[in-house]
């Protein structure tokens, strides 16, 4: 199911591609936001010096081992780096966790929906995966409204089931099954 090299991928208004070394300083700068941590289990903070750096220095090992896939979300027209998009695979299942972020700047133009529609056809198309799925803090509509128009159905509510910055939230889940077609683009 996986395949071991990463190539970019395209939508119309955005390039995806593998994240270089050189990116760390911007990534921190956007993933520093406390807006992104905020509604996020993994990224710290404060966004510490080198976090970045170590994070695009896994990504080739992981890609390797069909652990991950870490895409640069970038503008196609201007090449400014604006976000980033994953999968975090379950291989033995065929599964895959979509995750994403857009950097506060740019909320709100539809980005996150166009990257994470183009996850969802390399995850059933490229991939081979048989379901991709997520978790959103409740408190987060915006992704959830996200995860609906890429396609993903809800499947109910963790309550409780996440510890951030002292208070446990609950989550919602998403999936799409290659099974369930892909989905209608509005
Ligand atoms: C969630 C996130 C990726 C959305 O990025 P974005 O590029 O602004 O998203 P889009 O513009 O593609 O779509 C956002 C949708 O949410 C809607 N939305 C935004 N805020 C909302 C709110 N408070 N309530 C309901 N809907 C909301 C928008 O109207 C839009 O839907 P629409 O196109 O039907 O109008 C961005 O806010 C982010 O990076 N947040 C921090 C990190 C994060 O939460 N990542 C996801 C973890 S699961």
């Amino acid at each position: 199911m996986p395949i071991m090299s990463q190539s970019n991928l395209h939508t119309e208004r955005l390039a995806l591609r593998a994240f270089v070394t050189v990116d760390a300083p911007r990534v921190q700068q956007l993933a520093g936001e406390r807006e992104i941590a905020a509604t996020t289990l993994l990224i710290p903070h404060p966004y510490g010096d080198g976090v970045a750096e170590e994070w695009i220095a896994a990504m080739p090992d992981n890609v390797a081992a069909g652990r991950s896939y870490e895409y640069a979300i970038t503008i196609r027209e201007t090449g400014e780096l604006i976000g980033a998009t994953g999968f975090r695979l379950r291989s033995d299942w065929e599964q895959a966790e979509l995750g994403y972020w857009i950097g506060v700047p740019y909320w709100g133009n539809g980005y996150a929906t166009e990257a994470a529609r183009e996850m969802v056809r390399f995850g059933f198309e490229e991939l081979g995966l048989h379901r991709i799925f997520a978790a959103v803090f409740a408190n987060n509509p915006a992704s959830a409204r996200v995860l609906q128009k890429a396609g993903l159905s809800y499947e109910g509510r963790h309550r409780g089931s996440v510890k951030k910055w002292d208070e446990f939230l609950d989550t919602d889940s998403y999936a799409i099954l290659s099974s369930d077609g892909r989905p209608h683009l509005s």
